[in-house]
């Protein structure tokens, strides 16, 4: 996509992916709004980055998405791509008894939210002459790390979810994007942010940069790409042929095609 020119709204931007994304597009001249559900982390990087906006919106509340969206659009008429950063990542244990509100927690913010938000700004995306929607998955969707088998469930759907919306918006001015990070410095779990087996958070940044200013749908940097490519070749384009075959009715089975009439 092109790196300049745009408004974003950027979940999640008061902190590690969401607030270093927000920091290097706004240096690069586009106006960005970033969200959260806490005020002083906002305001912070908000001060920090002279001409960033901010907005308070937990992504779980639809009430709130109802409110807020609206509200931005008339701002900002120009909003034109939205990034979703925000997420949860907390330890489980799906070999026992699942907590309720873990289970509930994790869905809502890492796939319900980003689908949510989508779908209250996608009528003005597309009224644009061009739109980007930015969903954030994670390598954990397509290798689960176990000990957080809901975060990765819900990453993994996020990412069936971002082939569809793909799909359907084929024929418009959006565009979908997924960027899938692998392990990151950040502070997503206590863990992450010092394990010296992460990405250092700048290096991840300036390679996701590169790679979202090409025309490529799926956002990787090389190290995940690589294991992307291994455990999923070509599923863009198989997703594409697969939909393409199925509405035109010669779909015959499961990795086969044919004309029928
Ligand atoms: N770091 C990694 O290794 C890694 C790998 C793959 C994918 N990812 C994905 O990258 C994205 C960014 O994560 P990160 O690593 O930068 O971690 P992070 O620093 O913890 O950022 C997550 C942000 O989401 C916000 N958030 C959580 N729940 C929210 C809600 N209900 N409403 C609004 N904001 C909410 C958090 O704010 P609070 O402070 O209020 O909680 C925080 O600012 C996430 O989607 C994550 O799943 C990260």
């Amino acid at each position: 996509m092109k790196l300049t020119g745009n408004t974003f709204l950027i979940t999640g931007g008061g902190s590690g992916i969401g607030r270093a994304l927000a920091e290097a597009l706004h240096q690069r001249g586009n106006q960005v709004i970033i969200a959260g559900r806490a005020t002083d982390p906002l305001a912070d990087v908000a001060a920090a980055n002279p001409g960033m906006d901010s907005v308070v919106l937990d992504v779980c509340d639809t009430a709130a998405i109802a409110r807020v969206v609206p509200q931005l659009i008339a701002t900002y008429p120009k909003l034109d791509a939205v990034i979703h950063s925000a997420g949860i990542q907390r330890e489980d244990d799906v070999g026992n008894t699942v907590d309720d509100d873990l289970l509930t927690a994790t869905f809502a913010t890492n796939l319900m939210a980003p689908i949510r938000l989508n779908s209250a700004l996608i009528e003005h995306f597309r009224q644009l002459p061009s739109a980007t929607i930015v969903n954030i998955s994670s390598m954990l969707g397509f290798v689960p790390l176990a000990n957080v088998a809901l975060y990765c469930a819900a990453k993994a759907a996020l990412h069936s979810y971002t082939l569809s919306q793909r799909y359907q918006l084929r024929d418009t001015s959006v565009k979908v994007l997924e960027i899938m990070p692998p392990y990151v410095q950040t502070a997503l779990m206590d863990m992450n942010l010092h394990d010296p087996r992460a990405m250092p958070l700048e290096q991840f940044i300036a390679e996701t940069l590169e790679a979202l200013a090409t025309d490529e749908v799926e956002v990787l940097v090389p190290r995940a790409r690589e294991r992307r490519d291994a455990l999923r070749p070509g599923e863009v384009a198989a997703t594409q042929k697969f939909n393409d075959f199925f509405m035109a009715g010669t779909y015959v089975q499961y990795g086969e095609a044919a004309e029928t009439a």
